[in-house]
């Protein structure tokens, strides 16, 4: 796999304020790669620097084998961005937006075929300040495809959207993926990291604390697993605790949350209950996420 994206120790500072500090990672081609963290952590800056748009104070970037800044116009013609922020004047029109746009590269895609597949074609002559924000989302991802791009950049692509809306963001996400492309984006949401990236670098206060696919992050950070029953069984306790995996059980009354570790885990507590012959009246498991990488490596939750 060659890397698309390739980032060797960038710094960046505001005054002085450290945004970003000693971050490395490699996006490769055709997958998804989040950058994952809070908000202040130094998604944005990264990204910008990616693009082009900052210059970071020390440290190596290539995007496509090319210098994001020296070689700003070859890249343009290769790369799809949203920004985080975009806004276009009220009164302009979706297909004038598009052709707009289109216009500023030498083989645009075809506008009306994206408007489609994005699901804006009877938008096409609406007012963009008449669109609803998933609507505008859809829209500035057209805009970032315009230019057929090797790779695309997404900043917070879902931010502000309910959860239906964020849905069909990701399957157009998925779609971008499907078309060979690779995508690199940021998001605040773990279960949209969860969902939707392949590989994934968790950024916390300007540093880089991990990257992995975000399977591989809950094995190695969050190993243990939680089986929650609820039973009336008199010596189910003790037979939970004499269990090979079980690492601990706490009991509430008839509830019972039993932690353990292994792939086996779950099946050890369902052997349990069939060979002792436990009537259970509800039975889940729970297995950790992203969230609780996060929780874990970082000491805090992504939500302070
Ligand atoms: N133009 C700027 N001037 C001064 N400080 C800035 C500037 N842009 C960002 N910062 C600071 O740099 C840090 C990182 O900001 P950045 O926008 O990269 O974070 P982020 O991870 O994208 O956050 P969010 O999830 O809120 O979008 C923050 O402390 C922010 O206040
Ligand atoms: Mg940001």
């Amino acid at each position: 796999m060659s890397a698309v994206v390739s980032v060797a120790g960038i710094r960046k500072t505001y005054g002085s304020t450290v945004a970003v500090d000693d971050v490395s990672f490699e996006v490769v081609e055709g997958e998804i790669f989040g950058l994952i963290g809070p908000n202040g952590a130094g998604k944005t800056t990264t990204m910008e620097c990616v693009e082009g748009l900052r210059r970071p104070d020390r440290g190596a970037i290539s995007v496509l084998d090319l210098d994001p800044i020296r070689d700003v116009y070859a890249l343009q013609q290769r790369v799809g961005v949203q920004l985080q922020e975009a806004q276009f004047q009220k009164r302009i029109k979706v297909w004038e937006a598009v052709d707009l746009w289109g216009a500023l590269y030498r083989t645009p895609a075809d506008g009306a075929r994206l408007l489609d597949q994005l699901g804006l074609a009877d938008k096409r002559d609406a007012w963009f300040m008449t669109l609803s924000g998933g609507q505008k989302q859809r829209l500035f991802i057209a805009l970032a495809l315009i230019n057929n791009p090797d790779v695309v950049f997404l900043d917070e692509l879902t931010t502000g959207l309910d959860p239906q809306a964020r849905r069909a963001i990701w399957d157009l996400v998925r779609g971008i993926k499907d078309r060979g492309k690779t995508v690199f984006m940021t998001t605040h949401l773990m279960e949209e990291a969860e969902r939707l990236c392949d590989r994934v670098a968790i950024i916390d206060r300007g540093r880089i604390v991990d990257i992995d696919t975000p399977a591989a992050l809950v094995a190695r950070h969050c190993p243990e697993r939680t089986v929650l029953l609820t039973t009336a069984d008199a010596g189910a306790e003790e037979r939970f605790r004499a269990t090979r995996a079980v690492d601990n059980v706490i009991r509430a009354e008839t509830r019972f949350t039993i932690r353990g570790h292994g792939d086996d885990f779950v099946t050890e507590v369902i052997r349990c209950l069939s060979d002792h012959r436990i009537h259970v009246a509800d039975f889940r498991t729970e297995t950790p996420t992203l969230e609780d990488v996060f929780l874990k490596v970082t000491g805090h939750s992504i939500r302070d």
